[in-house]
């Protein structure tokens, strides 16, 4: 099958790499000039773990092209992808379609011959009527079909979640674009087909990252519970999730939920629901909690600090989570934000994250290059990111390195005896 998409951001160029790896033809398409430059030459634009060689695999063998035209891609496509962002407007949150909206009429001018466009990014229950009706202003009804096709890679685990995912949902009245879908993932054999109608599967993708925010929300509550009543969050969530009903999954408590979805999405979901005078009381509470969150974290990183004159703060963590280089709307960045106002000294360090949190935190803190500097002469140490690496921290080491033994693990990553040992006065989340 031939496939266009346009966008090559976390979405777009894992999904693109994938249907290449399955042997469709894939031409991704962007504006970014220097992306597309980029990706021709060879070099990955992003960090996805296995991407890589995945991605170079197929750019030899040619089953993957990337430029800048649409003219270079959309002709000769069966089926076109939308995979542009949807980021919250400022001021309004909701999900500012600009970017799809362009994307249609730029993808209309186009078109050749039947084709499926579907939409990948997550959009507003509608969007895909808006689309419809953009590009019949310029082709005939009966020469497209616009589908939704919610997406639900995880950044960090797209290349294992696009050749395994739980579901895929395609949102079409259409049976010969719904046949197209099926062919499209037919090497799927493990993963169900949900066949739906447009709006409920753009609403599909809102509502369940909307109830993972909330899961994590509430497990970061029943954090603060447990720290309260000398209960251990690791072993309520441990025992909350052998219920089948409730599950194990998203009841890591930590610093708060971050990232490119999950904060933009939960507002956004939350304006949809007022414009139609609809109520979502627990995602609006996991909004603001959220938020809430973050503060109560820096306050404590900072309270474990009081007493010394002049503390300097290491950083272990920028990244939204593990297994990715993206600090958007990380819980880490904010929580640095906030300590930055203290003036403090802060050293930082994160293994992927480093160019991303530099665009974000600029000149006011210090970036290490390693683990170890980050920690050199510290009175704190703050893990933030979940990164394997920091499991390994060397106790031993560390202990010699730093100028006071605290650390706050707002991870639950880190071994407890172990830092004991060594002298480390030792502080999670949820438990004493
Ligand atoms: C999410 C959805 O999981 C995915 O299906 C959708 O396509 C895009 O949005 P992603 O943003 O990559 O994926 O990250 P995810 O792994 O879901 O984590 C989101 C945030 O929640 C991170 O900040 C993470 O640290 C936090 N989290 C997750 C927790 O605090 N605890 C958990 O138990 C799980």
């Amino acid at each position: 099958m031939n496939i266009c998409i346009i966008g090559t951001g976390y979405v777009g160029l894992p999904s693109g790499v994938g249907f290449a790896e399955l042997g469709h033809n894939v031409v991704c398409i962007d504006k970014n000039k220097a992306k597309i430059d980029s990706l021709n030459s060879g070099k990955v634009t992003l960090y996805e773990d296995g991407l890589e060689e995945l991605f170079l695999k197929n750019l030899q063998d040619g089953r993957i092209k990337f430029s800048t035209k649409m003219e270079d891609g959309v002709p000769q496509a069966d089926l076109v992808i939308l995979a542009v962002g949807t980021p919250s407007h400022p001021v309004t949150k909701e999900a500012d379609l600009s970017f799809i909206y362009a994307a249609a009429s730029e993808v209309a001018k186009h078109l050749d011959g039947f084709t499926v466009i579907a939409t990948k990014s997550t959009v507003p229950v509608g969007t895909g009527d808006m689309v419809e009706a953009i590009i019949s202003q310029v082709k005939p009804h009966d020469t497209f079909e616009v589908v939704s096709l919610p997406e639900f890679l995880r950044e960090g685990y797209a290349v294992h979640d696009f050749f395994h995912p739980d579901r895929i949902v395609v949102g079409t009245d259409s049976i010969k674009a719904f046949a197209l879908i099926k062919e499209l993932y037919a090497d799927h054999k493990d993963s169900p087909i949900l066949h739906t109608s447009r709006r409920s599967s753009e609403l599909i993708k809102y509502a369940s990252n909307a109830f993972l925010a909330v899961k994590i929300h509430y497990i970061n509550e029943i954090a603060n519970l447990c720290e309260k009543v000398g209960a251990k969050v690791s072993e309520v969530a441990q025992g909350m999730g052998m219920d089948s009903r409730i599950g194990p999954r998203f009841l890591n408590a930590g610093p708060g939920y971050g990232g490119s979805c999950f904060p933009k999405d939960t507002r956004a979901l939350v304006y949809l629901a007022n414009q139609h005078n609809s109520k979502l009381s627990l995602v609006n509470n996991a909004i603001s909690g959220n938020e809430e969150r973050k503060d109560m974290m820096a306050r404590r990183i900072m309270s474990a600090v009081k007493h010394i004159n002049q503390p300097k703060v290491a950083i272990l963590g920028l990244a939204f989570k593990n297994g990715t280089d993206d600090c958007r709307e990380s819980p880490a960045v904010d929580i640095v934000k906030t300590l930055i106002k203290y003036n403090m000294p802060i050293t930082v360090y994160d293994p992927k994250a480093m160019e991303c949190a530099k665009e974000l935190l600029g000149s006011k803190v210090f970036y290490a290059n390693s683990m170890e500097e980050a920690v050199t002469d510290a009175d704190v140490i703050a893990v933030l990111t979940e990164w394997d690496d920091f499991k390994a921290l060397d106790y031993e080491k560390a202990s010699m390195l730093v100028r006071s033994k605290i650390i706050i693990d707002l991870r639950n990553i880190l071994d407890k005896e172990e830092a004991e040992k060594h002298g480390f006065d030792y502080h999670c989340i949820g438990m004493m």
